[in-house]
């Protein structure tokens, strides 16, 4: 049985908690921030091994493990006078915010690991990666979804930036549920096809890379049929360069931001906490 303290009960800690109540993590005891209050307090009242601590101070007191569930500009704040002990483990779900950065906020703690999930955590779907290894936190992440440990933090930060396509993504089956919506089909047909069919591509996906195959969408078309059609058309248009172009810029506005903590966030595709990219490397 495992102490597992969480800092920061957000919309991410609230479905990570959730979802590892329906798994063997069950068996461990949680302690949750007193923030927020409405999500503390429901998880409290919603699992008998949770308990909403009265401070963040008794979080760190009371926990083996914890967890980092704050928004990156809200670090300092939550961590102002807490004191870590060397032997504790602190998982990082904070987006674009280096180890070396958060090594910095919990000395003496020196074990740190970088946790970045995707909203579908709430569902044990969906990819978490991990950077570094560390059996204890990955035998607490499995159950979550499709676990990938990295071995460099860049690898991590990469993919941070590159999960930047899901609302785009969602946006763009919008779309095709309008254009049917326009043709005159119902809105439940159109919402019932264009879900099913995405899920159904996305098992496709997922098996030739389980097959550790490639993807190669020619694969996928009739000679002269609309697929084909369709991916030519965009093609010309610049559409899938201009994807690419998106994830460059991206990269480029967080590794320009200011070292100082700014910026809108949400669903970890937030802005960075400091200028990642050039410090990241050198962390342990
Ligand atoms: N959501 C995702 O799918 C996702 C995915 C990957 C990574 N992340 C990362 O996870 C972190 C949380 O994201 P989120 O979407 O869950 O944000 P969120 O819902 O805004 O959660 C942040 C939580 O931190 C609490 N908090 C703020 N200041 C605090 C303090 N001084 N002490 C204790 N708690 C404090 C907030 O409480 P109040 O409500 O009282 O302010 C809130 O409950 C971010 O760093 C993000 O980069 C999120």
């Amino acid at each position: 049985m495992l102490r597992l303290g969480f800092i920061g009960t957000g919309s991410l800690v609230e479905a990570v908690i959730g979802s590892l109540q329906r798994g063997a993590s069950r068996q461990h005891r949680f302690y949750v921030s007193p923030r927020s209050q409405t999500r503390s307090a429901s998880l409290a009242a919603g699992y008998a091994n949770v308990e909403r601590a009265s401070s963040n101070a008794e979080v760190v007191e009371r926990s083996d493990i914890l967890f980092l569930g704050m928004r990156p500009q809200q670090l300092d704040d939550a961590l102002v006078g807490l004191r870590f002990s060397p032997d504790q483990v602190i998982v990082s779900f904070l987006a674009n915010t280096p180890r070396s950065l958060i090594a910095s906020k919990v000395s003496p703690a020196t074990h740190i690991c970088r946790v970045m999930p995707t909203n579908a955590v709430k569902y044990r779907r969906g990819p978490v990666v991990m950077y570094p290894r560390d059996e204890v936190v990955e035998d607490i992440f499995r159950e979550l979804g499709d676990l990938i440990v990295v071995d460099r933090e860049s690898d991590l930060t990469a993919v941070s930036q590159a999960s930047a396509v899901m609302s785009s993504h969602f946006k763009l089956q919008n779309t095709v549920v309008e254009w049917l919506l326009s043709r005159g089909v119902a809105q439940s047909t159109a919402a019932a096809y264009v879900r099913s069919m995405f899920r159904g591509f996305a098992e496709l996906t997922a098996e030739t890379s389980r097959a550790r195959e490639l993807l190669i969408p020619e694969d996928y078309e009739t000679k002269g049929g609309l697929n084909e059609r369709g991916r030519r058309y965009l093609e010309e248009a610049g559409w899938f360069e201009h994807l690419t172009r998106t994830l460059d810029a991206i990269e480029t506005h967080l590794v320009l931001k200011p070292s100082t903590v700014a910026g809108p966030m949400a669903n970890g595709d937030e802005s960075t906490a400091q200028s990642a990219a050039t410090t990241e490397n050198s962390c342990k």
